[in-house]
């Protein structure tokens, strides 16, 4: 696939100073998660962190040059373009991995929404599927589908959200209402904000080209009660998106989609050991230089304009540690 803007030598330049543990002087101890650090600030604001880590197969194998960037600034692109769809929580992004949010009551599922029949947990439609199973998350599914079947229509797949280590479990369109994890109008007016940002999603990424196949998305409450979007959206992380190019001839002879995705880190590990069990080598540089390249790649075509690495790239929990206190100090309320 030919990339838009991508210097080659980037990544490979920024693999000694990616961005893993930040400390910042004069904040709040973090909540850890995964791939962010986030702080709780006065005035029901909180600032977050993403830092380079991948995380996957519930591990930190590495850190990824430019992903917290990409991430911070995707999320950032979508929150501006969808604030008439859905209210968001991004208040400011006083630096590239930094995000200053209004903190919200998270719901506790992951409202997923997927238009293909694809992916590879346990949780996906195509492996459900290919157990055997054809009513999923509550929808019927035909006999005779294909791997990466485009659906008829998109279709909302929650999850309970598991704490750490605990496994996401699948919910039909009912469950969650009725097992009391969301009450019913905040449920129908999420659902009705997941489909409208995957509808919206799905036409801007295909007029880059790209196809916008599933993503996760997370809400939370203000204390008005309204429903806000948070976290981050149709990022490479809480998505997945293939090659509108060449999608359909590869449908069509049964070959998988061209896809962006951290699967190479994945399948590098799988090919080696097997993760759940014993130690995980080290991810070699080439990998991660080319993971890097695959996530800025599909940032240069979603957005149309290069990722341009910041000033003081080369100390960047230096860097963020200072435009987070100075976004603080600056700030008050
Ligand atoms: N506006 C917000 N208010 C409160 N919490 C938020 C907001 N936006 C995101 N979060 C939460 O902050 C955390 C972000 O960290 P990260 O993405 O690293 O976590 P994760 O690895 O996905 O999940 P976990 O926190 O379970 O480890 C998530 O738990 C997310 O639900
Ligand atoms: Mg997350």
């Amino acid at each position: 696939m030919q990339k838009l803007f991508t210097d080659p030598a980037r990544a490979a330049r920024a693999l000694a100073h990616t961005l893993d543990e930040v400390e910042i002087p004069g904040l709040p101890a973090p909540q850890r998660g995964k791939v962010r650090q986030s702080y709780d600030l006065d005035a029901g604001r909180r600032l977050m962190v993403t830092t380079d880590r991948l995380s996957a197969f519930d591990l930190n194998l590495t850190t990824i040059p430019f992903k917290g960037q990409v991430l911070t600034e995707l999320s950032h692109h979508w929150f501006e373009r969808t604030r008439d769809i859905c209210p968001n929580h991004l208040i400011a992004v006083p630096d590239p991995n930094v995000t200053v949010c209004r903190r919200l009551a998270m719901l506790p599922v992951e409202v997923v929404v997927r238009g293909y029949l694809a992916g590879s947990t346990n949780t996906s439609l195509l492996t459900m599927y290919k157990g055997g199973a054809r009513r999923l998350y509550g929808h019927g599914f035909p006999d005779g589908m294909r791997d990466n079947q485009r659906l008829d229509a998109p279709v909302i797949t929650p999850t309970t959200k598991g704490d750490h280590g605990a496994h996401d479990e699948p919910l039909g369109p009912d469950d969650v209402a009725r097992l009391g994890l969301v009450d019913a109008a905040t449920w129908d007016r999420t659902r009705e904000h997941a489909l409208a940002l995957f509808a919206f999603g799905q036409a801007r990424a295909r007029e880059r080209g790209l196809i916008l196949v599933d993503t996760k998305c997370e809400f939370g409450v203000d204390p008005d009660g309204t429903v806000v979007l948070a976290d981050e959206v149709h990022t490479p992380d809480s998505s997945r998106y293939w090659d509108g190019a060449t999608y359909e001839a590869r449908f069509a002879a049964g070959e998988p989609p061209d896809a962006f995705d951290k699967d190479m880190v994945r399948r590098w590990v799988r090919a080696r050991c097997d993760p759940y069990r014993g130690d995980v080598p080290a991810i070699p540089d080439e990998v991660r230089e080319e993971t890097a390249d695959v996530y800025c790649d599909l940032f240069e075509r979603l957005t149309g304009r290069a990722l341009v690495p910041p000033a003081g790239e080369e100390r960047p929990a230096e860097r963020v540690a200072r435009a987070a206190a100075r976004w603080v100090a600056d700030n008050p309320l």
